[in-house]
Formats: structure tokens, sequence, C-alpha cells
């Protein structure tokens, strides 16, 4: 049987597309534009949407377990042809956000909810992989670290557990060859936390110069965000940096308890990704 990695061009997609060839697994991908993925010749890559579950009809034949992210229009329909095709077992990228007091009026939490509550009644076997704030979202400051050396920020004391995407795919790679997490939701997050300031800080230590925080209103980053994210992003992000200043977000040791390894650093992450940065 075969494993279907639905999203993987995608940064956690990608990495669990690696983490199976590595175990030696048959392994399937799909991407809107297939074209652009560039993936091992053993890998068989179908163009797929996950708006329209019959784009899936050829992709699916002979898999057992599905990896998919959960950006989906009408769950239902699409849980309703992965279980026709025969797929046994999902394994969904959702977000700690489902676990916050009142998830269900939260924009961000809801829409998970969602596609965790219509996978639970298709009756598939599932894991959520619930992860909090990725690492990658610094990759945003990108620009202003090669540009100006400095980052604008409205929080820059906003205290987060980064995580890095390889941690997240590694899980899932651990749900799509073994069934030690049919059931399970596992809340997954980085080992440290780390005020915005720090992250910013430590990209600078690891390119070698220093990187400074130029501290903005909610005002003047709303108006910088909206030129690269939608409108509901930009609320929900300044949402989240306000709210996490001063807090204390939790530490999960689910990565280490399933993988058996410590997680990576928000330092780690950098290092990965320095070309971004200089
Ligand atoms: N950033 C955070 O802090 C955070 C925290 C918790 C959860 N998350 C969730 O994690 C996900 C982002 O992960 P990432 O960084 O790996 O994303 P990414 O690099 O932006 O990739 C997104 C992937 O989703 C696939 N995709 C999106 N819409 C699709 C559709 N209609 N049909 C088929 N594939 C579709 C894309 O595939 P193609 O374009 O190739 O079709 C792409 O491979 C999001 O769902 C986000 O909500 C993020």
């Amino acid at each position: 049987m075969s494993i279907l990695v639905v999203g993987a061009s995608g940064a956690v997609g990608g990495a669990v597309v690696a983490g199976l060839l590595d175990r030696g697994e048959r392994v399937r991908a799909t991407s809107r534009t297939p074209q652009k993925l560039a993936l091992p010749a053993e890998v068989e890559v179908f163009a797929a949407d996950l708006d329209d579950p019959a784009s899936f009809t050829d992709a699916l034949r002979g898999v057992e377990r599905v990896f998919l992210y959960a950006d989906l229009a009408e769950p239902e329909a699409l849980l309703a042809t992965f279980a026709t095709a025969g797929v046994r077992h999902v394994v969904v990228l959702s977000s700690s956000s489902v676990t916050f007091p009142g998830a269900a009026e939260d924009f961000n939490g809801s829409r998970f909810l969602r596609v965790e509550e219509a996978v639970v009644r298709s009756g598939l076997a599932y894991t959520f992989l619930r992860p909090g704030g990725f690492a990658s979202n610094a990759a945003r400051w990108s620009w202003g670290v090669k540009g100006e050396s400095a980052v604008p920020l409205p929080y820059p004391e906003a205290v987060q557990a980064p995580i890095h995407e390889q941690d997240i795919a590694d899980v899932a790679v651990v749900a799509l060859t073994t069934d030690a997490l049919v059931g399970a939701a596992p809340v997954l997050t980085g080992p440290e936390r780390l005020t915005l300031r720090e992250q910013v800080a430590l990209i600078g230590d690891v390119i070698g110069r220093p990187v400074a925080v130029i501290e903005q209103t909610e005002a003047e980053s709303s108006a910088m965000l909206s030129r690269f994210v939608p409108e509901v992003w930009v609320r929900q992000i300044i949402k989240d940096w306000r709210e996490a200043v001063g807090a204390t977000p939790p530490i999960s040791d689910e990565y280490t308890r399933i993988t058996g390894r410590p997680s990576r650093t928000f330092r780690g992450w950098v290092v990965d990704h320095a070309d971004l940065f200089r």
C-alpha cells in the first residue's frame, strides 16, 4: 500500500515526503500545480485540489493512509471520497488553537475544529497534529533583515514557543507508518519560550550581524502586513501577538515522547534557513 501526502510542495508536506522515503515507504504526492514539485523519481505525483474531491480519484488508488492540510472548504465530501477509495487513516495538520478556551468562536480555532469534527464523524481512523506557532513565521522578517537589518514589530515582547516544521513532519511520519498515534491529537511546540525580540536577536547571531527591532503601532503593523497577508489574517496575527505579551505558553514534550529525540530549537531553524536572511 502507498501513503499519500497532500500538499507535498508545503514546508511540512515536503518534509513528510522526505521522511517517508527515508523509511523506505511507497509515497504518492499531490499538489494543485504538480509541475512545480521537484521530488525523487520514485514518488508518484498527481494533480489534486482539496476543494475538488473528485480530483483525488487517481491519486487515492491503493492508498491506505493520507497526510493532509486542514485548509478544506468541504471536509465531508473529501472524507467520503477517501473512505470510498479505501483510505483507513488520515493524519491532519491541525493547530493547537483548537485547545484554547473559546476555540469554537475564534476565527483560527473554529476553522480547524470544523475539520477535526468532520474527520471524527467520517469514521476514518485519524491523528490530529496540533502545532503551535511555526518558527517559519519568522520568514516574514527576511526582507527587513536583508534590507535594513531591522524588523518592525508592534509587540516585540510577545512570547512564543516556535516549532520547527521538521518536528511536525517527524511526528506525521510516525503517525503514517505505525498505529501508535491512531486516535491521538498531540499538541506540538518548540522546546523553549522566546519573545519576538529574542527571535530577532537569534537571527542576527546566526547570520553574524546585529538585527534591530523597530517598534510599531498596531496601525503601522496592520498597514505593513496587509501588503502580503489577507485582512482577516492580519487581525489574527496582531491579536495573537498582543495576547502573547508576558504570556507563558505551555511547552509540550509530545515530540520527545513520540520520537525519542529532543525537539529542534529556534536557533536550529534559523541555521537551517539562514539563506532567507543573508
Ligand atoms: N504558521 C503557523 O504558525 C501555524 C500554526 C498552526 C497551524 N498552521 C497550519 O499549517 C499549515 C501551513 O503549513 P506549511 O507551512 O507547511 O504550509 P505551506 O508551506 O504554505 O504549504 C501549504 C500547502 O498546502 C497545500 N494546499 C493548500 N490549499 C490546498 C488545496 N486547496 N488543495 C490542495 N493542497 C492545498 C499547498 O499545496 P499546493 O499549493 O502545492 O497545491 C501547500 O503544499 C496551514 O494549514 C496553517 O493553518 C500554521
